[in-house]
């Protein structure tokens, strides 16, 4: 990748690169413990320790992918609520339709999918002291010209190159992907959750409607997905009609015995 000039206002700047880091997401929380501006990119040709949620590996193998990590200093309430999640989510989709020419479907609350299956992760780490929030850690994993996925996650995660058969600039996925994060942060900072809410709702076939099994730490909760609450809380139709707000946990598609194939 070329040295990276952004045209955003906000995101981008400034740039530091590795050609080889554990995870961005150290470097950056490094560097925003030493006040490093909101804006502040970290971005890594390969991670040796690159995470995801719920203590997962993220394989981040050398120049393929994009791994980075955003330093922000939203407001307290902000940086605290899922909604920045779903905002990120919002903008690394809309990012890599518009540099790759595909439609992206997201999976409450962080996974970008293609072709239902995860080409895209978000994380999000909030430092708090004394009960506030001093800033947010944004990491962004996109697998973009992975030839194949490892064999145990082949069935569930792709790249952008395996969907389309097209190799990709990273850099200009890059550049589309902040663009648009930017914007969504943005509008979740000047208008607050509702219009990120809306949005992400109409962009996820997993909003509404969708059988799904989530894992929550030891347990399993079945259902069918019933929209977002105002806050950005998936909420979870049970099959006795009771709603369950599901405020973590990794969401999939739950196909009842017997509806296989359906
Ligand atoms: C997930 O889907 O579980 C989130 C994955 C986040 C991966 C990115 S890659 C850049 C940054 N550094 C990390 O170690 N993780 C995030």
């Amino acid at each position: 990748m070329t040295a990276t000039s952004s045209k955003n206002t906000r995101f981008g700047k400034p740039v530091h690169r590795f050609e080889t880091i554990d995870t961005t997401m150290t470097e950056a929380t490094i560097r925003a413990e030493d006040g490093a501006a909101e804006g502040t990119l970290i971005l890594a040709d390969e991670q040796t320790s690159g995470r995801g949620r719920l203590g997962r590996t993220w394989v981040s193998e050398r120049g393929a992918g994009l791994y980075f990590s955003l330093v922000l200093r939203p407001p307290a309430a902000a940086a605290r609520s899922p909604v920045l999640t779903l905002a990120l989510g919002l903008g690394a989709a809309r990012g890599i339709g518009e540099a790759c020419g595909v439609q992206c479907d997201i999976r409450w609350p962080n996974d970008v999918l293609l072709n239902d299956k995860k080409c895209c992760g978000i994380l999000v780490e909030s430092a708090t002291e004394s009960g506030s929030v001093r800033y947010a850690i944004a990491g962004v994993g996109i697998n973009v010209n992975q030839a194949a996925m490892p064999p145990d996650l082949s069935d569930i995660a792709t790249s952008l190159r395996i969907e389309t058969g097209c190799e990709y600039l990273r850099e200009t996925v890059l550049q589309a992907v902040l663009k648009h994060c930017e914007r969504y942060y943005e509008m979740f900072l000047e208008r607050g959750p509702q219009p990120i809410v809306n949005a992400f709702s109409r962009a996820s076939s997993y909003a509404r409607g969708k059988k799904v099994v989530v894992e929550l730490g030891g347990s399993r909760v079945y259902g069918t997905t019933a929209g977002l609450d105002p806050g950005g809380v998936l909420l979870l139709e049970q099959e006795d009609g009771s709603i369950e707000p599901i405020l973590a946990g990794s969401v999939r598609p739950w196909n009842k015995p017997g509806e296989e194939g359906l």
